[in-house]
């Protein structure tokens, strides 16, 4: 038997058009062991058809999707590879937690036991036996979760886990997703909302429109030089201020009164008060993951067909 050592999870080349939609086009990344990483990306980025895809559920156009370096339909026992929350899970209203962890264990061939141990993993232990159409949406997102790690899985994927969680649940997530990829388990969790994952991922991969974007690490994106926007009737002056003593500003003229100057704000501001330049806006720069982010959002919004 060969030991696979390599990503968890890749995809490479995926493609798949729905009518006129190309929903994935031509994207490539993976997943290293031992990482939690953002899957993020305005909604109809094509983070949900991707992870399908890797789940076997579409057939992708072309290209591949493995799990540990196999199709999912080419593995032997799929449960104990990877553990899956998908959006929309069928949950019937009338039956417990409970009852339905237990219908999968049967599927599964799990003993009828590690229902209720998954269940007091996420918390769901006390509301195990009530039923399902009681639950909060943060409850579902739960049971979703303890379904997903029923097999033990090498690798979860989750999509979208934190719609419904109130900030008491985010942060319980993160916790629960941590200790998980500390035992060296693999995490892919996509998100359309870039703040609830800073605080929780080590890597990610940015879709739009199908296409990636940007992989890498939290810290490799994150980090930059900082920068502000100023707005300011009075740009030559505040240049001349700002230049005294600096070898090399860069400065981007965004407009005749709008700049982007790599400096941090504070700065700028006291540069300002004391040369007495007048200032409309002075606002500091997002980082530069939050600014990808933003970019790549609201490009996605006004390419959008007018109504
Ligand atoms: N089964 C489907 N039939 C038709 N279009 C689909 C289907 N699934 C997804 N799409 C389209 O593919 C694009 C990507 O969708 P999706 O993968 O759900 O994005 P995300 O999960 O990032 O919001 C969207 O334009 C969506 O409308
Ligand atoms: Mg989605």
């Amino acid at each position: 038997m060969s030991v696979y050592i390599g990503p968890a999870i890749e995809a490479a080349g995926l493609n798949k058009t729905f009518g006129d939609v190309k929903a994935v086009d031509d994207l490539t990344f993976s997943v290293e062991r031992g990482t939690i990483t953002g899957f993020l990306g305005p909604n109809g980025a094509g983070k949900t058809t991707t992870l399908r895809m890797l789940l076997g559920l579409v057939a992708p156009d072309g290209g591949s999707a493995t799990i540990g370096g196999r199709r999912y339909v080419d593995l032997p026992e799929p449960g104990k590879v990877v553990g899956a929350a998908l959006e929309a899970t069928g949950f019937h209203p009338a039956r417990s937690g409970l009852s339905h962890l237990r219908v999968y264990c049967t599927v599964s061939g799990y003993p009828l036991a590690r229902a209720d141990e998954v269940l007091d993993d996420v918390g769901l232990g006390p509301a195990k036996r009530r039923a399902v159409g009681g639950y909060s949406l943060g409850m579902r997102q739960r049971l979703a979760l303890a379904a997903a790690l029923l097999g033990d899985p090498e690798v979860l994927i989750l999509d979208e886990p934190a719609n419904g969680l109130d900030p008491e649940g985010i942060v319980w997530m993160r916790r629960f997703l941590r200790r998980y990829a500390d035992s060296g388990r693999t995490v892919l969790v996509s998100s359309h909302v870039l703040t609830e994952m800073q605080q929780l991922v080590d890597q990610v991969v940015i879709l739009r429109r199908g296409r990636l974007v940007r992989q890498g690490s939290l810290a490799e994106l994150s980090s930059g030089p900082p920068w502000a926007l100023v707005k300011t009737p009075e740009v030559e002056r505040l240049l001349a201020a700002l230049g005294e003593g600096v070898a090399d500003l860069r400065v981007e003229r965004l407009a005749p009164d709008a700049l982007r100057i790599e400096l941090a704000a504070a700065h700028i501001g006291r540069v300002a008060v004391d040369a007495r330049v007048e200032l409309h806006e002075l606002t500091p720069g997002r980082d530069d993951l939050e600014q990808a982010f933003f970019e790549l959002t609201t490009e996605h919004e006004s390419e959008r067909e007018p109504a």
